[in-house]
């Protein structure tokens, strides 16, 4: 997008900042209402308008407009935590190319969107908006949609930048992260969207990361994102997220969103009067805005926003993102063995179909299940069960409770099959608050509980934007996760119900067992100021497995109508090393009677011991087509990427040399297939000589072992011994387990070295490390 087809050059947007004065320059930095960046007449400088995504187009028409529902009518694509679950770059290629063609037809420069937060905790109020716990998974979904939003000439903001995982105070609290989780958890999804995809912009968070705030944080906007990842497009700030206007301009964040009414603009023109150096960041600054604007304005194009059509897309979307959890056989239903159909949960007429806040669209049509069920032919009896929003008044609900309930049981009583459209209520999940528990409301868990003891048929159909428990997980015949689908969710789950859609979504997040599992069940919102992300890189999967712990549902589950085999997994090459590339390839076999597809997934497993690091890690997935009876290769290229950890010691990437595994398979938790691979890398670890430097580091490092082994041989050494007090009983092993520990000031005193040999000692052991 950035120097897009046809723009002004960069030399013409030069010429016109020469004619800017300061003044103009400062208005340029911040909004000139809620939607529009500031124009200038006198120059005929356009003001070009933002919406919101990232699952449809809210464009308000309002100025200054703060109310959530009053946007243009549009249409409700799947939110994010429903089209992760496809895992399917054609979808999102498809949403951005609609989304696009919507902003063009209402001339939006850019849209909102994606959002990527990873789901740290499954209680963020914001996770229906976010695509994953996984980084890699976030970073190349939202690449993908990235280019199809920009290929039609109108930018995205990828957001927000970063560690905005909860929304507990999400404009004061400090998110409190090591470097190595930040680079491998936190900024991996938008390291890989910024270098595959180049966003128009970036949407800074609300947050404070390790206690500055992310939009005034020069390593983040100008090291990490602009020098190191070569990001060349405008960093805006979220809405309100401005604490010190000036700090942000030197940070390198251009514009300011909404308006301050020029108030933070006049600052930071007072303090550029007597600031040179901050004049050279407001002309960076000004550079990249007039960069975005003109890139849209003059790219402008017709744009197709055609309703009808685009809900069929909606609806195709979310028919490869459902999520099939559970199924002993009952699904697809059969109208045959069916028999008659009790629909019970408000759910079934009125689906929760999107989340609340910012990303909020006003819909035309909803399709619901009910309707689009009976529209197919089959008998249903109708009870409302529980409301999809309970009264708020507790005797008031008690006693619907039981009204409902009653009336719910004596409709299934009549018929064969029970399905059961439960979900969260729209006030349990959404922008601006988290959820307190994991659980679905208790009345619908509860009759749920009393369905399934009628001894019928139960199928749960769940509305949901983030995991939910479920206590009758092993009561109810079948599970569908729909998530929150969009305006034509009724019909996607019409589809997949009926058969006439096989379901292939996978989970693109853990379904835990217990809230008190989660990674960061003891340190998630609940502190004022500090957020200590003490799991560190071992967020989603990456936890569960390290522990070795249960869960609902893994990460990368999903079932299909049909079945599929994986075999002969072949590696192009059984060794790599840095700038090389290495191909894996593995058959996939459909042995069931229907086509469907399938998710395949790869994942790397570090066998080397460099340092601490999760299990397995995925690197590669693909989803493919497989007709009945029939295989496919699927081939997945792998890099040092896909090896490597992030290393503070040498502030860049490293993947040690020596072997890891390659293991492929349709779940996190079902890897059938596993290769090893020989990595090589002439990359050192940095390794600082000092005195308090160990045996054990020294010995493991070619570099420095012989030197310190030299030592051992002239020396008679305590230490070799075992240290001062060794005895008889202590084992080889043992003894070089305890060297392990030691540093070199031991080795000086117990080996009696002298002053000078100590020296030399040190001297050769730097010399070596610096080579
Ligand atoms: C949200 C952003 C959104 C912006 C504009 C903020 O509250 O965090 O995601 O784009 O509002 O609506």
């Amino acid at each position: 997008m950035t120097g897009g087809f046809m723009s002004h050059s960069d030399s013409q947007i030069r010429e016109i900042m020469e004619k800017l004065t300061l003044e103009e320059k400062c208005s340029l930095l911040s909004g000139s209402d809620f939607w529009h960046s500031q124009p200038v007449e006198r120059l005929d400088i356009p003001a070009v308008m933002v919406s919101d995504g990232p699952h449809g187009l809210r464009k308000q028409d309002v100025e200054h407009s703060t109310g959530v529902n009053d946007s243009i009518q549009a249409v409700c694509f799947p939110a994010a935590c429903a089209t992760s679950a496809s895992f399917d770059r054609k979808s999102y290629a498809r949403l951005g190319s609609v989304l696009g063609d919507e902003c063009q037809a209402q001339g939006v420069s850019t849209l909102l969107g994606p959002a990527i937060n990873i789901k740290r905790s499954p209680l963020c109020g914001r996770n229906f908006e976010y695509i994953s716990e996984d980084p890699y998974l976030a970073g190349e979904l939202s690449a993908t949609y990235i280019n199809a939003v920009q290929e039609k000439h109108v930018g995205t903001s990828l957001k927000h930048f970063a560690l905005n995982d909860q929304e507990y105070r999400r404009l004061t609290n400090s998110s409190d992260c090591d470097e190595r989780t930040m680079r491998e958890i936190y900024l991996k999804g938008f390291e890989i969207a910024v270098r595959k995809s180049q966003p128009a912009t970036i949407m800074h968070s609300y947050n404070l990361i390790n206690g500055t705030y992310a939009g005034e944080n020069p390593w983040l906007i100008s090291d990490v994102l602009r020098k190191e990842w070569g990001f060349k497009g405008l960093v805006m700030s979220d809405w309100g997220a401005v604490s010190d206007r000036i700090a942000g301009v030197k940070a390198g964040t251009d514009l300011e969103m909404p308006s301050s009414d020029g108030i933070n603009d006049a600052k930071v023109l007072k303090a550029a009067k007597n600031d040179p150096e901050l004049v050279k960041k407001i002309d960076e600054c000004v550079f990249r805005i007039l960069r975005w604007i003109y890139d849209f304005e003059d790219n402008r194009q017709q744009g197709e926003f055609d309703i009808e059509k685009h809900h069929k897309i909606a609806r195709e979307i979310e028919e490869e993102s459902i999520v099939l959890l559970k199924n002993d056989g009952i699904l697809p239903l059969d109208p045959a063995t069916a028999g008659k159909i009790a629909v019970i949960g408000e759910f079934a007429k009125k689906p929760r179909f999107q989340g609340g806040g910012s990303s909020h669209i006003n819909t035309k049509t909803v399709s619901n299940a009910f309707d689009s069920l009976e529209a197919y032919g089959l008998k249903l009896s109708y009870a409302k069960g529980f409301s999809a929003e309970p009264p708020k008044d507790k005797d008031l609900l008690a006693k619907e409770t039981v009204a409902l309930a009653d009336e719910a049981m004596k409709v299934a009583s009549g018929c064969d099959t029970i399905l059961v459209f439960a979900g969260l209520p729209d006030s349990f999940e959404s922008e601006g608050y988290d959820r307190k528990h994991m659980d679905l409301p208790e009345e619908q868990n509860e009759l749920i509980k009393k369905l399934c003891a009628t001894g019928k048929k139960v199928v749960v159909i769940l509305h949901n934007g983030s995991p939910v428990t479920m206590p009758w997980v092993k009561d109810v015949n079948a599970i569908l996760e729909l998530y929150l689908g969009g305006e034509a969710v009724g019909e996607a789950a019409a589809n997949v119900l009926t058969g006439r859609v096989n379901p292939s979504g996978k989970l693109a997040e853990t379904f835990p067992l217990r809230l008190e599992d989660t990674p960061s069940f003891l340190n998630f919102a609940n502190d004022k100021k500090h957020t200590v992300y003490t799991e560190g890189v071992f967020v989603g999967y990456r936890w569960y497995d390290a522990r070795k712990m249960d869960v609902l549902f893994p990460f990368g589950f999903g079932l299909s109508y049909t079945s599929f085999e994986y075999s002969n997994l072949r590696l192009s090459k059984s060794s790599i090393s840095d700038g090389e590339k290495l191909t894996a390839t593995v058959t996939v076999s459909n042995t069931g009677k229907i086509d469907g597809k399938e998710i395949v997934q790869l994942y790397v497993s570090d066998k080397t011991e460099s340092t601490v690091r999760p299990k397995i890690e995925l690197k590669g997935f693909d989803k493919v087509f497989v007709p009945a009876g029939k295989s496919v290769d699927v081939s997945f290229e792998l890099d040092k990427s896909s090896f490597a950890w992030y290393s503070t010691d040498l502030q860049d990437w490293y993947a040690a040399s020596g072997e890891y595994e390659i293991k492929v398979g349709p779940s996190s938790r079902d890897l059938p297939l596993s290769a090893p691979v020989a990595f090589t890398t002439s990359v050192k670890l940095p390794l600082e000589i000092t005195l308090d430097t160990t045996c054990g580091d020294l010995l493991k490092d070619e570099r420095t072992k012989g030197i310190l082994n030299k030592v051992f041989e002239a020396t008679t050494s305590e230490i070799e011994n075992g240290g001062a007090n060794a005895d008889e009983a202590i084992t080889e092993e043992m003894k070089i387990n305890m060297m392990d520990a030691h540093p070199l000031r031991n080795v000086i005193s117990w080996s009696h070295l002298s002053e000078e040999l100590a020296e030399k000692m040190m001297a050769d052991l730097r010399r070596a490390v610096e080579k």
